[in-house]
C-alpha cells in the first residue's frame, strides 16, 4: 500500500473560476521523502491540504479523480481519522500554536486520542528531543523564536505518532539560524527515522540534500518528477518554472560544460568536496605529475 496516491486529480476551490490542480497523478511510498517545488500559486498547498483531507472536508470545492491516503479514499474518511496517520505543519508558526506551554502543545494531539497519561509523557519527551527542544516543556510558545515555534509545531505533529508528515513551506518565515535548525530536524527524520515526508518548498536549496524525489509543479499541473539527482541535472528547467536551482547544481552544470566527458552532480557540499577531491583534483595532480 502506498502512503499517498493521487490519481488524475483536479480541484477547483468553491467560488473560484479556475482549477487549482489539473490532472495530477503521483504516488509516495512509505519511508519516502518527496519535495514539491513550484512558484507562487502552482498548487503546492492544495496538494498538502489534500494529503490529510482538509481538502475537501474543511475547504470545499469540486474534486475529480481519486486521492488515497494509506489506501483510504479522501472523501470516505474524516480529517479526524486521517489525523491519526498524517501530521501537518504549516508555513506560519503563529497560526498553529494555541496552548499555554510547550508541553501542553505537544501533548494536545495524543490527549485528544485518549492515549494513556504515562504514554503521553513519553511521547512528549521523545518528540521534544527529536526536534532539539528538550527542556522547553514549561515555556510559553509565544516566548519562542520563529524557528523554535516551528520545531514545537513539528513535535506536536510527531507526538501523534503519524506515519506521514506533510510540511507546507515550514521555513518560510524563519531567519537563517531558524532555517538551519529546521532542516537539521527534517534531515534527521529522514536519515534516522525513515519518516514518510511530503515537503512543499519554493526554494530547493536545502531540501535537495535529503529528498529522495522532487515533484515540479506549474499552474496546478505536474511539470516533472524524478529522483532528486536526475531532476537537478537540468537547472534550466527549474529556472523556467520559477524555481531557483540549488547553487551546487549550477556549479556542477558549469563544470560539466567546461570539462567534456564529466557529469558531475552534487547534492551536498560534503558530496561535492568528496567527488572533486577524489576525481577531479586527483586527476589534475596526475596530469601535472
Ligand atoms: N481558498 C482558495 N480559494 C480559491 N482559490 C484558491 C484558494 N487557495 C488557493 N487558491 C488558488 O489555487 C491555486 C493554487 O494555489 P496554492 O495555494 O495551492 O499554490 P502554492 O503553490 O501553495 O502557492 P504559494 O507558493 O503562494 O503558497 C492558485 O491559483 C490559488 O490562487
Ligand atoms: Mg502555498
Amino acid at each position: 500500500m502506498r502512503a499517498l496516491e493521487f490519481n488524475d486529480v483536479s480541484f477547483t476551490y468553491k467560488g473560484s473560476g479556475s482549477k487549482a490542480l489539473e490532472g495530477v497523478s503521483f504516488a509516495v511510498n512509505k519511508g519516502e521523502f518527496i519535495t514539491l517545488l513550484g512558484r507562487n500559486g502552482s498548487g503546492k498547498s492544495t496538494i498538502c491540504l489534500m494529503s490529510n483531507g482538509l481538502i475537501p472536508h474543511a475547504l470545499p470545492g469540486a474534486l475529480e479523480g481519486a486521492v488515497r491516503i494509506f489506501g483510504q479514499e479522501v472523501r470516505e474518511r474524516s480529517v479526524a481519522e486521517f489525523s491519526k496517520s498524517v501530521g501537518i505543519v504549516f508555513q506560519e508558526p503563529e497560526s498553529q500554536l494555541f496552548c499555554m506551554s510547550v508541553e501542553e502543545e505537544v501533548a494536545f494531539g495524543p490527549e485528544n486520542l485518549a492515549v494513556p497519561r504515562e504514554e503521553i509523557g513519553d511521547r512528549v519527551e521523545w518528540a521534544l528531543e527529536l526536534v532539539g527542544m528538550k527542556g522547553f516543556n514549561d515555556r510559553s510558545p509565544f516566548s519562542l523564536s520563529g524557528g523554535e515555534k516551528q520545531r514545537v509545531a513539528i513535535a506536536a505533529a510527531l507526538s501523534m505518532r503519524p506515519e506521514m508528515l506533510v510540511l507546507d513551506e515550514p521555513a518560510y518565515a524563519l531567519d537563517p539560524v531558524g532555517r538551519f535548525e529546521l532542516y537539521s530536524v527534517l534531515k534527521e527524520l529522514k536519515q534516522k527515522h525513515g519518516m514518510t515526508v511530503v515537503l512543499a518548498e519554493r526554494d530547493p536549496e536545502e531540501a535537495v540534500a535529503f529528498s529522495d524525489r522532487l515533484l515540479l509543479l506549474e499552474d496546478g499541473k505536474i511539470a516533472g518528477v524524478g529522483a532528486t539527482r536526475n531532476v537537478l541535472r537540468d537547472p534550466q528547467k527549474l529556472s523556467s518554472l520559477g524555481i531557483a536551482p540549488p547553487q551546487l547544481s549550477e556549479l556542477a552544470a558549469l563544470l560539466n560544460s567546461r570539462l567534456p566527458g564529466e557529469s558531475f552532480s552534487f547534492l551536498s557540499v560534503e558530496e561535492a568536496e568528496r567527488t572533486l577531491s577524489e576525481d577531479f583534483f586527483a586527476q589534475g595532480r596526475a596530469r601535472r605529475a
